[in-house]
């Protein structure tokens, strides 16, 4: 080794001690950056020793090429670690009270037609009835012919029903629900069946082209039209309490014979009258009646043996009773000044 390279050498171990006790007391950024551009930057004196290179001796450039190297990746990785050490980090003198309570999430809520839903079947399912599903894009055949449901009939025409091809549509109702159950099972059959159905009806404040219905079925021997009255009185009383009334009236569907339309009544003015209720005391909730011995025929249950009571019922309707809403589209605006109220 030459006396050059090894005066070079020496001056590097000094430098390198000078560096280690620069970066040992350096307290802030402005300190760590004048050590990176006096050690690190372009015009270093490191960077000066590599200038030098080209003056020595090419016998001996390999060996201080070497030293420079790895002096300058220890610089460069204490330097580093001095960096990481400085920077601002929640310390353990920074006080952290673990017993405060959390930022809390925002989360949904239920949609109020669903909280009336799960109230619904809650009650028809302590009443013992089961929960089924069925298809929204129907055929023909269980919407209204199964249904008995003849091809004249004005609920099959094109201005009521969105029709996807000649066989099948949107259902209209959840009783095609009940044929489809009945195919299923034999009797004793006490079903619900909520869901949504689909009319070509322009949205006002009580219509909407999708709404929703819960389909009631009850089959078995010696039901009579006292059943459903006592069914729909229990569930009405369950949903608005023991003071509610609750109405018969004539009416015809064609899968029910006799049939009626049911009311109860308001719930606003305890049927005293009032704009709810537009001054008759009643609100009109649906359909319902016994099952019209047609309909058997069509599912292969013997109507000599067997009678049952079926109903509707309009869960919108329902809905805007127990919160006091008067316009129907408003459970369908997503608006969550609306839903956030639930
Ligand atoms: N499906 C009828 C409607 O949508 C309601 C109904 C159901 C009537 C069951 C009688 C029996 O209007």
């Amino acid at each position: 080794m030459t006396q050059q390279l090894k005066e070079i050498l020496e001056k590097l171990d000094d430098l390198k001690k000078k560096f280690l006790k620069d970066i040992s007391e350096a307290k802030n950024d402005t300190d760590l950056e004048n050590i990176r551009i006096q050690y690190l930057g372009r015009k270093s004196e490191i960077a000066a020793f590599f200038n030098l290179m080209g003056k020595i001796h090419s016998d001996e450039r390999p060996e201080m090429g070497k030293h420079l190297n790895i002096l300058k990746k220890y610089v460069q990785e204490t330097f580093d670690n001095a960096a990481e050490q400085l920077k601002p980090k929640a310390t353990s003198h920074e006080f952290f009270d673990i017993s405060l309570p959390g930022i809390p999430a925002s989360v949904g809520t239920k949609h109020p037609l669903n909280q009336v839903l799960d109230e619904i079947k809650e009650i028809f399912a302590s009443l013992g009835f089961t929960i089924e599903d069925g298809p929204e894009l129907e055929t023909d055949y269980y919407n209204f012919e199964a249904l008995n449901i003849p091809e004249n009939h004005p609920s099959r025409d094109l201005q009521d029903t969105f029709y996807i091809n000649e066989k099948l549509l949107l259902r209209t109702h959840t009783s095609p629900v009940q044929i489809r159950t009945m195919e299923r099972m034999s009797p004793p059959v006490r079903m619900i069946a909520p869901g949504k159905c689909y009319r070509k009806d322009a949205p006002d404040a009580t219509h909407s082209p999708v709404f929703h219905q819960v389909e009631g079925l009850c089959v078995d021997e010696g039901i009579t039209f006292a059943d459903l009255k006592g069914v729909i009185t229990a569930f009405a009383r369950k949903l608005f309490g023991a003071n509610v009334k609750i109405r018969f009236r004539p009416s015809f569907f064609p899968f029910t014979e006799p049939s009626a339309e049911y009311d109860f009544s308001c719930v606003m003015c305890n049927g005293k009258g009032c704009s709810v209720c537009k001054g008759s005391g009643w609100l009109e909730i649906s359909g319902a009646g016994m099952v019209d011995p047609a309909v058997f025929n069509f599912v292969g249950y013997d109507s000599e043996k067997y009678t049952g009571y079926a109903f509707g019922m309009g869960v919108e309707r329902i809905a805007m009773l127990k919160y006091q809403i008067d316009d129907i589209r408003i459970f369908y605006e997503n608006d969550l000044r609306f839903l956030n109220q639930f």
